[in-house]
């Protein structure tokens, strides 16, 4: 049967899990083959399957471009959204699926954004995500080329950027220079460490969420997402109405 077929089960009640309140997920890997996502159209098909049963409407998937490991463009990522679009509709699964991209802020993406449009979703929304290893020396002034250029900037899952635990005035300034937080739900959990949670939660308590994404990449995120929605914190960040996933 394998983990999707005990996906629902293993809580006893798949009926407790509901994301219905976020509506729209922004942040995913569910295009096969094209990065460390999805491997194949049918796990995507099982995984988008999933999303919805979690009361998702609609999903805005996110490929990894990045430096020389995922070299993704238009070219590779809208044949195989619809790829997947053609698959949903022969199944009859009714959800709505875009493609958009998770931008590594790494030395070659001033290259990218100079020579051409980017790929954003919503309002020209743009979602960035900083390397895990170390702070980028450059990143204010691609954040500002990109804001000058009218990209509504979305940092993905700031909580794991471990390097700043201990400056927290980068993110104060991050925020001020007006661009959204998007944490991962499941940090919440412990998913990732103990320390990414606290910082998720630490930004929940100060109003810095703006929105929540499952970051999804197989089948263990699904089960790891379940698990989330009764989450206490992610009741909290619902409850504060300050989630903007439902204008995208
Ligand atoms: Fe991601």
């Amino acid at each position: 049967m394998g983990i999707f077929g005990n996906l629902f089960k293993a809580s006893g009640n798949a009926t407790k899990a509901d994301m219905s309140a976020i509506g729209t997920d922004m942040h995913s890997h569910l295009i096969p083959g094209i990065d460390d996502g999805s491997d194949s159209l049918e796990t995507s098909i099982e995984l988008i399957k999933g999303m919805q049963a979690l009361g998702y409407k609609k999903l805005i998937t996110t490929p990894h471009i990045q430096g020389e490991f995922y070299c993704n463009t238009p070219e590779t990522i809208m044949p195989g959204l619809q790829r997947v679009q053609r698959e949903l509709a022969k199944q009859h699964i009714n959800i709505e699926l875009q493609a958009a991209a998770e931008y590594l802020i790494d030395d070659k993406f001033e290259q990218k954004y100079k020579s051409g449009e980017l790929l954003t979703f919503g309002r020209k929304h743009l979602l960035v995500e900083f390397s895990y290893f170390n702070e980028h020396p450059r990143w204010r002034d691609f954040f500002f080329d990109l804001q000058i250029a009218g990209y509504n900037l979305i940092l993905a899952h700031p909580e794991r950027y471990s390097y700043f635990f201990r400056e927290f005035a980068k993110y104060e300034e991050i925020k001020d220079r007006g661009v959204l937080f998007q944490i991962n739900i499941n940090s919440l959990t412990g998913y990732y460490s103990g320390e990414v949670k606290k910082m998720a939660e630490r930004f929940i308590d100060l109003g810095m969420v703006d929105l929540a994404g499952s970051d999804l990449h197989n089948a263990h995120y699904l089960q790891a997402l379940q698990q989330a929605s009764s989450n206490k914190y992610l009741r909290k960040l619902i409850d504060s109405g300050n989630l903007k996933n439902h204008t995208l």
